[in-house]
């Protein structure tokens, strides 16, 4: 049975260094691009959905949906829900089928965050769903980080331990400088991680899966082709793919990517509607779009976490 929570494949990313692809879809086309990619590859994988997608595509059926597209797959994949933003909501993934939840109080202080958190975990562990929260906040360019703070608004190592103790979570995402959305960094910022506090909770969390939200890459050439095409996307950066492979060398288990397959996506059918201005059948212009983010999944599988090939373990 393919479809797994995420237990197993982080205990096998962390010991094998690599991370798992969790990325955000909200069409079926989506969906099957990202599990032919993860089936090419042979690769574990995470088909990741937020409230909105949820509601967009179906909610209440989203597992059955999966598994109508998932016949022919053979990898092991979960259904996750991204930033659950209250308790509620995890739960109904959970009664709905997801096999993990994020819950996303970071928000809130301290101890409500782990009051949420607790809650949710209690939930999913009964139905054997596994739980991911947030400590820190996983923001946008570092404009308004006090400089006089080592850690600023990233996440404090301080913290991890006894969030992770006092909630039983199974994967804790960590604020480290990946932000949300193309535009992470200004123009002439150069893009970086603070690998030194990753170090610095990995050494107080050992053998714990941890996971990177707003990890993008923003390929130039697909922006470009955006704008070659009558797009008008501003100068955008991301995360570069190197950084990402180095923090899936280290405990980061879990790599969220959402806006880079809206990128690929956008631009093969901004292309289509330029170039064959007389065309109006849907799956014509489906078709490169799926399968432009189909190769960027394939890519990042390959050549940036390194889980290709790891789809093996849990059969
Ligand atoms: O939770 C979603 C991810 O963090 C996606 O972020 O759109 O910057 O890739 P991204
Ligand atoms: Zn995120």
């Amino acid at each position: 049975m393919p479809l797994v929570n995420t237990k197993q494949m982080f205990a096998d990313a962390y010991v094998n260094h690599y991370a798992v692809g969790a990325f955000n879809v909200d069409s079926i086309a989506m969906i099957q691009a990202v599990l032919q990619a993860a089936e090419n590859c042979k690769s574990p994988v995470i088909i990741s959905l937020s409230k909105g997608s949820r509601e967009f595509m179906h909610p209440g059926n989203i597992k059955e949906l999966v598994l109508c597209v998932s016949k022919d797959i053979t990898i092991p994949f979960a259904i996750h829900l991204d930033h659950g933003k209250s308790v509620q909501l995890c739960k109904d993934c959970i009664d709905e089928g997801f096999t993990s939840v994020m819950i996303d109080a970071s928000a809130y202080d301290f101890e409500e965050n782990i009051r949420q958190t607790k809650e949710v975990v209690e939930y999913a562990h009964a139905r054997g769903v596994v739980v991911e929260s947030e400590l820190g906040a996983i923001a946008g360019i570092e404009d308004d980080i006090d400089v006089n703070d080592k850690y600023g608004r990233f996440t404090h190592p301080a913290d991890v331990v006894e969030f992770v103790s006092k909630t039983n979570i199974d994967s804790l995402a960590i604020a480290i400088g990946t932000a949300h959305g193309a535009y992470k960094f200004k123009p002439g910022q150069t893009p970086h991680l603070r690998f030194d506090i990753l170090d610095e909770i990995e050494e107080k969390l050992p053998g714990f899966p941890l996971v990177l939200h707003g990890s993008s890459s923003v390929p130039q050439e697909r922006l470009a082709l955006i704008n070659q095409y009558g797009g008008k996307m501003k100068e955008a950066i991301g995360i570069p793919e190197a950084l990402l492979n180095q923090a899936s060398k280290k405990s980061v288990c879990k790599i969220n990517v959402g806006s880079d397959l809206r990128v690929a996506f956008t631009g093969e059918i901004r292309k289509f509607f330029y170039t064959q201005p007389q065309e109006f059948e849907i799956r014509k212009y489906t078709t490169p779009a799926r399968n432009a983010v189909k190769e960027m999944v394939k890519d990042k599988m390959i050549n940036v976490f390194c889980c290709a090939g790891h789809g093996e373990f849990s059969k």
